[in-house]
């Protein structure tokens, strides 16, 4: 892969109306310098190339995420490099990474951390959660008493056990895995932990080329061998310098009741039982900020808004059993509380 312009969404370039108050001109970035969260996903992008074939919109969600702090969920069907790309991604940054392979028998103890005696003493032991960056595997394959140890976690940013509260590292990114909740042995998440999730990224199969490109890779056996070329690009600090970058984003006043309208008409939809959060709706904000610097812009427009707003909405919505029935699903509630909500000018 090259190192070209970084994936643009559709229609994110430019300010959609006068509305957005700035232009690029008036970016805080020096004349001919890379503004830091491109500089950055193309960085990554470079390395994780080494090892995963395409995927760049998830690989771009989950730069956005870390640069806001938030957890993600990867979804799709067996086999398209999920945690391939956890891995890769994970493997270009400087960060101290843990994986958990969920299996039906996995207690809350093996993922939080247990007492154990030493020299007559009982000394709390750190459980693999205990990391910068956390791949929770196939986290629909464990029961919700594990799930809900590892959810825990991941809102209070600390663990207690026996009423003593242990400190997670920081930065702290749990990436999840799973598999369509529709495959067998599966525990869905509940709903409240889905909340928790600022996105939830769709892992798709590949398009024919890279299907291809993707078997002349250098393997062991079947494993990919060229995971162990991928460099580490970024630092810790960086990553807090990216926050930043992206919180200071400039954000026009429309935007906001912009994006409390999409939020809060996903709660009015007939076919909807559970709304979108005002949890949601921060979550919302601070991806399309991520989205913004990623397109090299220092303030929001709409389409950052909207081009965002199943990735980290759908997945919360709880629709009513008569729509689950009809087939209609929450992406599509997703797009309909955002078509009805005007946009401003
Ligand atoms: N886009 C891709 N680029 C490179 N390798 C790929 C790609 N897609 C699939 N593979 C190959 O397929 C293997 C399976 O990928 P991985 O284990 O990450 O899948 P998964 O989506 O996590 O599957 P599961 O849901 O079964 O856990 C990889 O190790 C890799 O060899
Ligand atoms: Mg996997």
């Amino acid at each position: 892969m090259t190192d070209a312009e970084p994936q643009s969404r559709p229609g994110a370039q430019q300010p959609a109306s006068a509305s957005a108050s700035a232009s690029a001109s008036e970016a805080t970035v020096a004349p001919g310098a890379q503004p830091v969260l491109v500089a950055l996903f193309r960085r990554v992008r470079q390395q994780v190339a080494k090892a995963v074939v395409g995927q760049e919109q998830v690989l771009e969600g989950l730069v956005a995420a870390v640069a806001v702090g938030g957890h993600v969920l990867l979804e799709g069907p067996p086999g398209v490099a999920k945690t391939l790309l956890a891995r890769a991604f994970a493997a270009s940054c400087a960060l101290d990474m843990r994986r958990i392979q969920f299996t039906p028998d996995l207690l809350p103890s093996d993922v939080t951390g247990t007492l154990t005696l030493r020299a007559g003493e009982l000394v709390f032991r750190k459980g693999p959660v205990f990391a910068n960056v956390v791949l929770a595997d196939e986290i629909n394959r464990t029961p919700p008493k594990t799930q809900a140890a590892l959810l825990e976690a991941m809102q209070e940013g600390r663990v207690s056990v026996e009423g003593e509260s242990h400190e997670l590292p920081s930065p702290f990114l749990l990436m999840a895995t799973q598999n369509p909740i529709e495959y067998e042995g599966t525990y869905p998440l509940p709903e409240a932990q889905l909340d928790r999730f600022l996105m939830k990224l769709h892992v798709r199969y590949p398009q024919e080329v890279e299907e291809t490109a993707m078997l002349g890779l250098r393997r062991s056996g079947t494993a990919t061998a060229t995971l162990a070329d991928v460099e580490q690009v970024v630092s810790a600090e960086e990553l807090l310098e990216a926050r930043s970058v992206v919180d200071g984003t400039r954000v026009a006043s429309e935007i906001l009741p912009f994006v409390s309208g999409i939020v809060r008409r996903t709660r009015e939809l007939p076919a909807v039982e559970l709304g979108a959060s005002p949890r949601a709706g921060v979550h919302l904000l601070a991806v399309a900020k991520a989205t913004a610097r990623l397109a090299g812009r220092d303030y929001v427009t709409p389409e950052d808004v909207t081009d965002n707003a199943v990735a980290v909405l759908a997945h919360r919505l709880v629709l009513k059993p008569e729509a689950d029935l009809d087939r209609y699903d929450p992406a599509e509630a997703v797009a309909a509380a955002v078509a009805a909500q005007p946009v401003p000018r």
